[in-house]
């Protein structure tokens, strides 16, 4: 299967893990128009470049309508495998060493595409992502929030099967209107099932709903969290927690969750104490990949080397790795 060729820096990228990645964000113009001829499927774009030019946002929900309608060429475990394989070999040049990676399963069930499916063509790509690429990986499944309740839990029970393949539930697309408080009950059966939570908050959404996700929750991470700067108790609750913050610049732009790079809240975020990773979001949408990310918060925050390392550092720290490992990978990032 043809796709991009992957991306490399032109430095030696530090190690890192990627935290926030949504795998159906990871498929670029030339897959997506490669599985379209695969399927039998029909674009709404004549070309990869038409398709580019649609990559322009205005919020979170202009971006989430192309990436749903995307998604329509995804259909057989082979195309969740060659997707996931596709992301990975990207990531390796860009210094992953570790991936957390989410996946929306409401986004293809509703498409006739079975859970299993998605399950099976994933972990396919995952497990043998050490072997080919040196890279360790997790996989979380993510409820729509902008979905009721109810077929959130009707999604927990179709994935009960997989289980043993998940390490994590959270929650994604659109967040206003649509707070941590409508899913405590699948969130309360994830955590009996032995699961780690988290949930996308203070994206768009108000800082309400970063307290919701902690206190109605329980989550174990923050995705995205930067709206939480706009209440000083829940800054304080943060660091107290130590609560780490998926943070994600080049799609805070995008998105306009910020106006400019240069704007952006990481290095206040940083100076409150508060454990902030750097992550890509929905790299093929968004311009950029793990270091990409890296590069341009350094670029437009003039971030320092000793800064850099101290996220590449968090990432480890916040990830849901076992303690050998993640031991091996602070080793690895302390002599790089
Ligand atoms: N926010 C919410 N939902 C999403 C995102 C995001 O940035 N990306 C994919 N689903
Ligand atoms: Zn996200």
């Amino acid at each position: 299967m043809p796709s991009n060729s992957p991306s490399a820096p032109a430095h030696r990228p530090l190690p890192k893990a990627e935290l926030h990645l949504h795998i159906e964000g990871t498929l670029e113009p030339g897959l997506a128009f490669a599985l379209a001829e695969r399927n039998g499927v029909t674009l709404p774009y004549a070309t990869e470049d038409d398709l580019r030019r649609a990559y322009s946002f205005s919020d979170l929900q202009s971006f989430l309508n192309l990436y749903y309608a995307l998604m329509a060429v995804l259909r057989t475990e082979d195309d969740f495998a060659d997707l996931a394989d596709a992301y990975l070999a990207r990531a390796k040049e860009q210094g992953v060493r570790h991936a957390e990676i989410f996946f929306d399963p409401q986004a293809h069930t509703a498409r006739g595409v079975p859970i299993g499916t998605v399950v099976r063509g994933l972990s396919r790509a995952l497990d043998a992502a050490e072997e080919n690429h040196g890279i360790t990986t997790r996989l979380i499944m993510c409820f729509l929030r902008d979905e009721s309740a109810d077929s959130a839990l009707e999604t927990f029970e179709a994935a009960r099967p997989y289980l043993d393949r998940i390490t994590a539930v959270g929650l994604d697309s659109a967040e206003v209107g649509h707070p941590p408080s409508k899913f405590r009950e699948v969130y309360e059966l994830a955590r009996q099932a032995g699961l780690k939570c988290v949930a996308h908050a203070g994206e768009e959404g108000p800082a309400a709903y970063v307290w919701e996700a902690l206190d109605l929750l329980g989550v174990d991470r923050i995705d995205h969290g930067v709206r939480c700067l706009e209440d000083e108790r829940l800054v304080a609750r943060l660091v107290a927690d130590r609560v780490p913050l998926t943070v994600c610049p080049l799609s805070n732009v995008r998105l306009r969750v910020v106006d400019d790079l240069a704007d952006h809240p990481l290095p206040a975020m940083l100076d409150a104490g508060l454990l902030v990773t750097v992550n890509s979001d929905d790299p093929a949408y968004f311009g950029g990949y793990a270091d990409d990310n890296f590069t341009a918060v350094r670029d437009a925050l003039g971030l320092d080397e000793e800064t850099l390392r101290t996220l590449a550092r968090n990432s480890f720290l916040a990830s849901f790795l076992d303690e050998e490992t993640r031991a091996a990978y602070l080793k690895e990032l302390d002599t790089f």
